[in-house]
Parts: C-alpha cells; sequence; structure tokens
C-alpha cells in the first residue's frame, strides 16, 4: 500500500459534462495490472463529480472535490458544498486550501475545513507553497511552517492527508523549481510534520507545471508519492503519459 503512487486530475473550473467521457480511456488504462500501484483521482467542478463517481464506480479511479465549507452542519452558506455533501456524492478526497483560493480563506479557515473533512471519513488533499515573493525574500520555509502548524491544529491523526507541497509561482507556468530546491523543501516539509505527530504515515506529493516531459526528473525527489496535475490532466493521452512514466 505504501508503494501506492497518486496521480491527482485537479481539473479546476475546466471540463464539461461532454469530457466526462473522454476519462473512458484512463479507466481502461487504470485496470492495465502493470500500473496497478498506480492510484487515481479525478477533482473535476462539483456539477460533475456525480457524473464522474458512476462513470468510475466498476474501477479503482477514486473522485474529490476541490473544496468544501467548513461547517459540518447544514446552514445559510449560499453557493458553499459541504464535507457532508461531497460524502453523499459519492467522493473520497477533497482538495483543501488550494493556492487559487487562499486569497479567500485564512489557515484557521483551512484548519477547520480539514477537521470537517476527516469527520465525514474523506481524504483530505492538503495544499500549500510559497508566492513568488516569499520565495524571494528567503521565507519560504517561515510560510510553510505557518501553513502546516495552523491547519492541523486539534487534528491528532493524519494518516487520510495528503501533503500537496505547490509552489504558487510553479502553478500554470511552465515553470519548476529546481532539484536542489525542490528536495531542500520536501525535506523540510517531511521534518516538520514528523516532529509534530510522530510516527504516523502520511504522504507528500508535488504540484505545479507537471507533464509527462518534465515528470522523469521530480520522480528523482525519493520522498514524492505522487503529483497533482491541473492542465496536463485534462486530456486522457497527457494524464496516462505521465502515469506510464512514472511506473515502470
Ligand atoms: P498546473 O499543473 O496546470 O500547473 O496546475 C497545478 C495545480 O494547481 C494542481 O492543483
Amino acid at each position: 500500500m505504501t508503494n501506492n503512487m497518486f496521480f491527482i486530475a485537479n481539473w479546476k473550473m475546466f471540463g464539461d459534462i461532454r469530457s466526462v467521457n473522454s476519462t473512458k480511456k484512463v479507466i481502461k488504462f487504470s485496470k492495465n495490472k502493470k500500473y496497478k500501484r498506480a492510484q487515481i483521482i479525478y477533482c473535476p467542478p462539483y456539477t460533475l463529480l456525480e457524473k464522474f463517481s458512476k462513470i468510475t464506480k466498476k474501477s479503482k479511479i477514486k473522485i474529490g472535490a476541490q473544496n468544501c465549507h467548513y461547517s459540518q452542519r447544514p446552514g445559510p452558506f449560499t453557493g458553499s458544498i459541504s464535507a457532508n455533501l461531497i460524502k453523499s456524492i459519492g467522493a473520497n478526497y477533497v482538495i483543501i486550501g488550494h493556492s487559487e483560493n487562499r486569497s479567500f480563506e485564512s489557515d484557521l479557515i483551512i484548519n477547520k475545513k480539514i477537521i470537517s473533512a476527516l469527520k465525514e471519513n474523506l481524504k483530505v488533499i492538503f495544499c500549500i507553497g510559497e508566492t513568488y515573493k516569499e520565495k524571494k525574500n528567503n521565507i519560504t520555509f517561515r510560510v510553510l511552517k505557518r501553513q502546516i502548524s495552523t491547519a492541523l491544529k486539534n487534528i491528532k491523526k493524519i494518516n487520510n492527508i495528503i501533503f500537496a507541497y505547490e509552489p504558487r509561482w510553479a502553478i500554470g507556468t511552465g515553470k519548476l523549481p529546481n532539484l536542489a530546491e525542490l528536495n531542500k523543501n520536501i525535506n523540510y516539509i517531511n521534518n516538520l510534520i514528523s516532529e509534530t505527530k510522530k510516527k504516523q504515515t502520511y504522504k507528500i506529493i508535488y504540484g505545479g507545471s507537471v507533464n509527462s516531459e518534465n515528470v522523469s526528473e521530480l520522480l528523482k525527489i525519493k520522498d514524492l508519492k505522487g503529483f497533482l496535475i491541473g492542465s496536463a490532466s485534462l486530456k486522457s493521452k497527457n494524464f496516462i503519459d505521465i502515469i506510464k512514466k512514472s511506473i515502470n
């Protein structure tokens, strides 16, 4: 189980009802024994969750939402979706703290969202990462520490959390951290989590401009357990190519 690699497709606000069918190729691919270590998770827009859940039912592909509200109870939150509603549609995962949402939510709200999701037995894909300005100001560690320690407040068990390191400046830009920098930051995250949550198992993945061209380079980072993939996950072929290059 620990040998599994995660390939998480974050469709953001892309895709429509017709594009669900394009995933049939990935569903077929996921049944190939050679790639059984690949845990594929699709995170489409909310409106496609049910359709995805149905179409992937007979495969090992899992479904996740891209966000949730922090309230554990139904309430007057127009336009919001709770972890409970996400779970009820057949999803197993939820992305929380994505950098494209971080300007609308604090670390404390993110903490509440994680608590709410874990209570519903959803697995959490928790995003962390520094902006370009923070990187240039050499405060990446400080930012990561704040994001992680606040988000994990009052959370004892972290085995259902996947930590997704996504430097904000690498998202959608085609830029990647160099290997030394990535190694350093992943090590820092690893040490920070294992110091506070001793002996627990957790996973760290990377996101930001991952594609089939650069994935082999990223695989040199030893502690990575997979990738959170945006634009390269929209076309089945590109997504499958990433998985094929990662697992041999
Ligand atoms: P891109 O792969 O398009 O850079 O997006 C990364 C991302 O934000 C995944 O959550």
